[in-house]
């Protein structure tokens, strides 16, 4: 199977529960890092917001703590609420608390994105961070910009902050947008990295767990047409896409 035809299957991994799920995750980042930096001398990862992968990051924090490179990693964002870092709706703030906080990726490799400054300031100000810190490709060769990047989805199939029917979802150069979600999030002003900078991780995954999340993962899995065109459906990574579920969101 080409590289290509490899990226636009998914490859999906069902689990009896979020712990299992969470296991399962942290074992693929080692084995990105692993490959990252015995190819590369560097991993360059892509947390998620939300709460789904905040067991992971303990993990990573803890029982795998010795198997990250994290003196060789950089740590991106894949979106971010345009908030203060000490805000508990903060994406970055989770991470902090639950991994970056607790192991040794050096300060100058952890590129947040900085909500305080306002969803487009902040979004023009982290194109100008992705723009620096990540290798450029020559031209026709896109360089993958990230070994692995850790997505979510919502019920209503949005990954990242790219939300059905956005703006920002029709970026096709930027790689960080600004993005607005639904009326019912408690932050609604956001920022995003866009389909262009998720599609070049060579490694997508993307972790959905717990019952709410039954109806939009059978519908994207099931390569429903209604679905087809949703973000959490939309994404691929340049070389691999996972789903790692578990039963409470897969059914059964
Ligand atoms: C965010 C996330 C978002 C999240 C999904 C799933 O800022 O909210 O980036 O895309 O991954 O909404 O969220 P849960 O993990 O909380 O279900």
């Amino acid at each position: 199977m080409t590289g290509r035809a490899r990226a636009a299957e998914r490859e999906v991994r069902v689990f009896d529960d979020a712990a299992a799920l969470s296991e399962a995750a942290a074992e693929l980042v080692a084995a990105c890092a692993r490959g990252a930096v015995a190819e590369r001398e560097r991993f360059t990862l892509v947390l998620a917001g939300g709460s789904t992968p905040r067991a992971l990051y303990e993990l990573l924090a803890e029982e795998y703590r010795s198997r990250v490179p994290w003196e060789r990693t950089a740590i991106f964002f894949g979106d971010e609420r345009a908030v203060p870092p000490d805000d508990p709706e903060s994406n970055y703030g989770m991470a902090l608390g639950s991994l970056l906080r607790h192991v040794p990726v050096p300060a100058t490799r952890v590129h947040r994105m900085r909500g305080e400054l306002g969803a487009r300031d902040a979004a023009d100000d982290y194109e100008a961070v992705l723009r620096r810190a990540l290798p450029v490709g020559t031209p026709g060769n896109a360089a993958a910009t990230f070994d692995l990047a850790l997505l979510g989805v919502g019920a209503d199939g949005h990954t990242a902050s790219l939300f059905p029917g956005s703006e920002a979802l029709g970026q096709t150069e930027r790689w960080a947008a600004a993005a607005v979600a639904p009326p019912t999030a408690a932050v609604r002003d956001r920022i995003t990295l866009t389909m262009p900078a998720l599609g070049r991780a060579r490694v997508v995954c993307v972790l959905a767990a717990g019952a709410g999340k039954r109806e939009i993962v059978a519908a994207i899995l099931s390569g429903a047409p209604a679905a087809a065109a949703l973000p959490a459906a939309v994404v691929r990574g340049a070389e691999r896409t996972i789903w790692l579920v578990d039963r409470a969101a897969r059914g059964g």
